[in-house]
């Protein structure tokens, strides 16, 4: 199969552009490198993707004009579409970014493959795929029991959830309206190699290995439902492949913890005290607790997380260790003025 995945250089992005390529499928990578962080790092996970089965295109998914033009030129089988603006904290900073891309971007998308879909033969009309990839973040905040399901009403808290949920009902529209073959996954939060340091994990782990503080935002009881990044690119994967269209597949991997749960665990995996633990200002309107239940691709599609949360952290933290040049990079630039604005230090 030949897939056009946008925002390629991303952290999901890139794990399953590699996992795509190692099944054999062509993968067109495309992302605009938006200017956040370093471009250079963004660089760094494309390089690995490098191979004749790769393409690379460097475009915005908003750009009406570019995205008819990579159609036409590349004549995908199907979509992944992974491109968004993605962090909390910078929603709430600067909201237009991710109306622009999240919302706009995936209006533009949705329109070019339903005009492309129309041009192409009943066979192949019939094969063609696009999968949006959402977030949990979009069925806003639980009180202390209870998970989302696919049924859970829409309440996004956050201007990110708020666009992404926004996208989602876009994409629902498309099937419904115009016939497109749209699939949606709702996933809960990521982690695993090659994340970006503005997230809790990376974050912490990078701050811990150089001996910073580590900001815990509030109480440090909030509750996220931690998801290695390689279970949630083969739960993706078998929604592509397998998941029927116009349905919403949750994924999740029954691992809640609290933030401080999180920080402390990271602290004794690197030998670093719990004194390094400073309370923040919590972030405006921020979610309690989210848990995500995958019932329905685990009995639909049979697809279970392979990783526990204590192997997958293990893995996470042995790449961040042996992957210093990388953190150095990723800590430079644009980051340290963001890090100094969110938490009043370089
Ligand atoms: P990321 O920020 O690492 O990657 C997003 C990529 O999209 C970046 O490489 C960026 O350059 C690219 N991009 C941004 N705007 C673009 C535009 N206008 N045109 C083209 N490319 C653009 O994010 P991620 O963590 O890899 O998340 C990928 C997707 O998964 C997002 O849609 C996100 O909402 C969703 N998601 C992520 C998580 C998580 O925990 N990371 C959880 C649930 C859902
Ligand atoms: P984050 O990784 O930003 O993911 P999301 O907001 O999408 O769930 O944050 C995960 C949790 O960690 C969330 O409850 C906010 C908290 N957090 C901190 O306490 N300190 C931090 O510096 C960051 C970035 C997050």
């Amino acid at each position: 199969m030949k897939i056009l995945v946008t925002g390629a250089a991303g952290f999901i992005g890139y794990h399953v552009s590699t996992r795509l390529l190692q099944l054999g499928h062509d993968v067109i990578g495309l992302d605009n490198l938006n200017d956040y962080y370093d471009p250079a790092l963004k660089k760094a996970r494309l390089a690995e993707l490098v191979s004749a089965a790769f393409t690379d295109v460097r475009a915005d998914i908003a750009d009406q004009a570019a995205m008819t033009r990579v159609f036409s030129e590349e004549r995908p089988d199907a979509v992944l579409n992974l491109a968004a603006e993605t962090h909390v904290d910078r929603s709430l900073d600067g909201p237009r970014a991710f109306v622009d891309t999240n919302i706009v971007g995936t209006f533009v998308l949705l329109e070019t493959a339903r005009q492309f879909i129309t041009a192409l033969p009943p066979a192949e009309r019939e094969r063609f795929r696009f999968l949006h990839v959402s977030t949990d973040e979009v069925y806003g905040t639980l009180a202390s029991t209870g998970q989302f399901s696919e049924e859970t009403p829409y309440a996004p808290n956050s201007p990110y959830a708020a666009s992404k949920a926004s996208a989602d009902h876009l994409a629902r529209a498309y099937f419904h309206s115009y016939g497109v073959p749209v699939l949606i996954t709702n996933c809960s939060n990521n982690y695993g190699p090659y994340q970006f340091p503005e997230k809790l994990i990376p974050l912490m782990i990078t701050n811990a290995i150089d001996g910073k503080d580590l900001p815990v935002y509030g109480d440090g009881l909030n509750v996220r439902d931690w998801l290695y990044v390689e279970d949630c690119c083969r739960a993706i994967d078998a929604v592509l492949h397998s998941g029927r269209s116009g349905e919403v597949y949750n994924i999740g991997s029954r691992a809640e913890k609290t933030n401080l749960e999180i920080v402390t665990t990271l602290l004794d995996l690197l030998n670093r005290p719990h004194s390094l633990i400073k309370f923040v200002t919590d972030r405006l309107g921020h979610d309690r607790r989210y848990a995500t239940d995958p019932d329905k691709i685990e009995t639909e599609l049979g697809w279970h997380p392979q990783e526990t949360f204590e192997s997958g952290i293990q893995k996470t933290v042995r790449w961040y260790q042996d992957n210093a040049i990388w953190i150095a990079r990723a800590r430079s630039g644009e980051y340290l003025q963001y890090y100094e604005r969110m938490y009043g230090e370089t």
